[in-house]
């Protein structure tokens, strides 16, 4: 990707998580700083690809089981860069009336998700920071989101692989925010790595990884990843390794996931859940 092009309010030196997890994925728009910490991480943890992989391939599972459900709004929260198989995409393809907000804190990608959404009247990408749920509803409730996403009908909120950047209570209290401000048969979507199964020497050193970006992060624990659910009842299987949330044999899915056969589902190292909100 040429720097020059994107330079308008980043720095092309320092590496992003957006970025990073592009590189994994195997897609282009990363500058050698991002691809330089991306190989860090992939040395302390060579599984990371893989994670990546299997992460998105859970996205794909989980949006196609809402649309399935009745859901037709998305707010895809740390939504990264594009890639093959995003939320619109999937949803769209489902049901062309559906409609996504993405929202990211990184420019690079909402620039890149606003080119590619050039046309579609039922997608829009926002700059914001989920830890200001207030001044995020706030710019949902502008007109250009308000006739994408309307906050008084269901809507799947998707804070998927990106909790972790925002380790601390705060960070609770952010996601407890959205999740009260949305309408009954709203569901919220998560996928988190767990200290329960990385390495602490190897989550040590990505953290150091990190630590460099404007976005460093921390494991959580399962129970403490449980409580972003609290006050939505989690769908079946509940709260298990991401390869075992409703796996099924489609092709796109193949691909990503763990190819080999009777592979653990730990080796992921990210738990992921559904929950629902009724009442
Ligand atoms: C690993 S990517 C995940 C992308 C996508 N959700 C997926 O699962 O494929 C994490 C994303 O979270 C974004 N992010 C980190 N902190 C954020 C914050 N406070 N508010 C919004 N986005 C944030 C990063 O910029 C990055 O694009």
């Amino acid at each position: 990707m040429d720097p020059e092009y994107w330079a308008r309010d980043i720095d092309p030196n320092v590496p992003s998580a957006a970025r990073m997890y592009d590189y994994f994925l195997g897609g282009s728009h990363n500058f050698e700083a991002d691809r330089e910490a991306a190989r860090r991480v992939i040395e302390a943890m060579p599984q990371a690809p893989l994670i990546a992989r299997a992460n998105r391939s859970f996205l794909r599972r989980a949006v196609r089981f809402l649309v399935a459900s009745g859901v037709r709004q998305f707010l895809d929260i740390g939504s990264g860069v594009p890639t093959v198989g995003n939320v619109h995409e999937i949803a769209q393809g489902l049901d062309p009336d559906a409609r996504v907000v993405y929202v990211d804190i990184d420019p690079v990608a909402i620039s890149h998700a606003q080119q590619l959404l050039e046309g579609n009247t039922r997608a829009t990408a926002i700059v914001a920071d989920l830890r200001r749920p207030a001044e995020l509803l706030d710019l949902l409730r502008r007109a250009r989101t308000r006739a994408v996403l309307d906050l008084s009908r269901p809507v799947g909120l998707l804070m998927v692989s990106m909790l972790h950047f925002l380790p601390g209570e705060g960070t609770y209290r952010a996601a407890a925010a959205l999740r009260d401000a949305l309408a009954p048969g709203s569901h919220v979507v998560v996928s988190h790595p767990v200290s329960d199964a990385i390495d602490a020497r190897a989550a040590t050193e990505v953290e150091a990884v990190y630590r460099r970006t404007a976005t460093p992060g921390g494991l959580r624990t399962r129970a403490e990843v449980q409580r972003f659910f609290d006050g939505y009842a989690l769908v079946p299987p509940g709260l298990v390794w991401v390869p075992e949330w409703r796996p099924d044999d489609r092709a796109d899915n193949a691909a990503d996931d763990d190819g080999e056969p009777g592979a653990d589902p730990r080796r992921v190292g990210m738990v992921a859940g559904v929950g629902g909100k009724t009442g």
